[in-house]
């Protein structure tokens, strides 16, 4: 698929999501941000609704100022063509809930030393994003609000990136999305204090991401297996969570005792900042035996999605290859185009205004002469066309005692026949020629049935001396 959509160009679409659609796409324009983002379209009937937009653009105003290796990059957000839009890193790998669907559906447990890697990481990025104040310093109380394993992305050279954070406050996001009855049981994730409405702050997260690590660590989904919302609600507000060191006794009794204490119902004995939490986790992981036979997220995620990693890596590098074919062509157009016609166009004015002035000199000298008689004036006119064909004869046949300069000659198709100025020059692409700075030559490019021709003058700068020039169809 390729869909121009403002200044983007879509060329894939990742997922549609319960807000909006995902898709791979680039930078038409910008050579900078030349690299796949990541656009997040919201889907058309959430743009008419004034009070969730209001929210989506003074939340991703705050979001696109957070720079963390744990937090995915937004770099541009707005609207076009009525719809709104996130432009954000793109992650090229999996969300962690995609993993989880494999792992739990089997009900297998992601080892201790992945969950332990996936906490640092993720802990890492909501910490610094908890902390966000604005320009004057005030504190902006940042919550990420819809912590679930599908806003945590995994790439596939093991970067750990959340993503969403706080865009469009995901418990009015919930309501919209159910009354559109698009999204079902996103209600798993949810802290007590967000089940119960209360105001919430940085430890909502941390509850919900404890619930996450306790499904990796279990094999199986703590809440959101229930049959109706209402019932993962009350279970949440008022089930008691099971240990899980007693769920899988493989679980070290450290990782279940951190555990625990982030799945604190009152979140007064819960931590108090993902920053506490991470200190008992990194004290507990500096007194881990280190095994060097365990996986890490790389080899798992493309022994788990070999075809989408192989399909993917394709996919990349077509719109790596197009975009270095547009930004070459982009050259020889601004080449032939721009720079080179405006140097000639420069050049001819000044011939042109040379030329009068010297026949006004000639004709001012003629007038004065004719009272001086004929006889003289025909010497020196001999003498002087003797001079100027004879420099003119040195000048085209002996290049090397002017200025010469060395050309670059490139075409696409390659291997064409270089023809300058109506003559073969015995040369093909790709090439080097030698040729007088500051005249004009006419390049004729024939290869089978396409052609091409150009003008060019070479530069006193060595940069400037290359040509670049794709060949076409010859017209009939
Ligand atoms: N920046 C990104 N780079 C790569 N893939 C992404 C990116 N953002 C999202 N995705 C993929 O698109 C999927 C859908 O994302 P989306 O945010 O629309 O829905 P969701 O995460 O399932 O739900 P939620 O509305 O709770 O965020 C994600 O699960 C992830 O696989
Ligand atoms: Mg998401």
């Amino acid at each position: 698929m390729l869909e121009n959509y403002g200044e983007y160009q879509l060329l894939s679409k990742i997922a549609t999501g319960g807000m909006a659609e995902i898709f791979l796409a680039k930078h038409t324009n910008s050579p900078v941000t030349s690299m796949p983002i990541a656009i997040k379209r919201i889907l058309r009937q959430f743009n008419t609704n004034q009070a969730f937009i209001k929210m989506f653009l003074a939340e991703a105003r705050i979001i696109c100022n957070i720079t963390h290796e744990n937090i995915v990059k937004i770099y541009d957000f707005g609207k076009f063509d009525e719809t709104y839009y996130i432009a954000m890193e793109y992650v090229f790998g999996q969300s962690l809930g995609q993993l989880m669907n494999k792992y739990l559906q089997k009900g297998r447990t992601l080892s201790p030393e992945l969950v332990l890697e996936l906490t640092v990481a993720v802990l890492s990025g909501l910490e610094f994003a908890h902390n966000t104040r604005d320009r004057h310093g005030i504190f902006l109380n940042v919550v990420h609000l819809d912590m679930n394993p599908n806003n945590i992305l995994l790439s596939y050279d093991g970067k750990i990136k959340l993503v969403d954070f706080g865009i469009a406050h995901a418990s009015y996001t919930r309501t919209l999305k159910n009354n559109l009855q698009s999204v079902q049981g996103t209600y798993g994730y949810l802290s007590p204090e967000q089940c119960q409405e209360k105001p919430l702050d940085r430890r909502s997260d941390l509850f919900s991401f404890a619930v996450i690590l306790w499904e990796l660590l279990a094999g199986k989904p703590l809440f959101k297996q229930m049959e109706s919302d209402a019932a993962i609600l009350n279970a949440i507000v008022n089930d008691p969570i099971p240990d899980i060191t007693t769920v899988n006794p493989q679980v070290p009794r450290e990782l279940g005792f951190i555990l625990q204490k982030a799945l604190q119902k009152n979140r007064e004995q819960r931590y108090g900042s993902a920053a506490e939490m991470l200190e008992d986790i990194k004290r507990y992981q500096s007194m881990r035996e280190f095994d060097p036979q365990a996986e890490n997220f790389p080899t798992v995620l493309k022994r788990e999605f070999a075809a989408h990693f192989i399909k993917m890596n394709r996919v990349l590098e077509k719109a790596q290859a197009s975009y270095l074919m547009d930004e070459l062509f982009k050259d020889i157009s601004e080449i032939e185009e721009v720079d080179l016609n405006e140097k000639i166009r420069v050049q001819q004015e000044e011939l042109v205004a040379s030329i009068k002035k010297e026949e006004a000199v000639q004709e001012e000298k003629e007038r004065r002469d004719e009272v001086r008689g004929w006889l003289w004036p025909l010497v020196v006119a001999a003498v002087t066309l003797t001079l100027f064909f004879g420099g003119l004869s040195l000048y085209l046949f002996f290049p090397w005692q002017s200025d010469t300069v060395s050309v670059f000659v490139a075409s696409l198709p390659p291997e064409t026949e270089i023809y300058v100025d109506g003559r073969d020059s015995g040369a093909k692409t790709p090439t080097e020629l030698k040729l007088v700075k500051g005249r004009t030559y006419v390049f004729e490019f024939r290869k089978d049935d396409l052609v091409a021709e150009l003008p060019f003058v070479p530069s006193e700068e060595p940069e400037k001396n290359k040509i670049f020039v794709k060949l076409k169809k010859k017209e009939q």
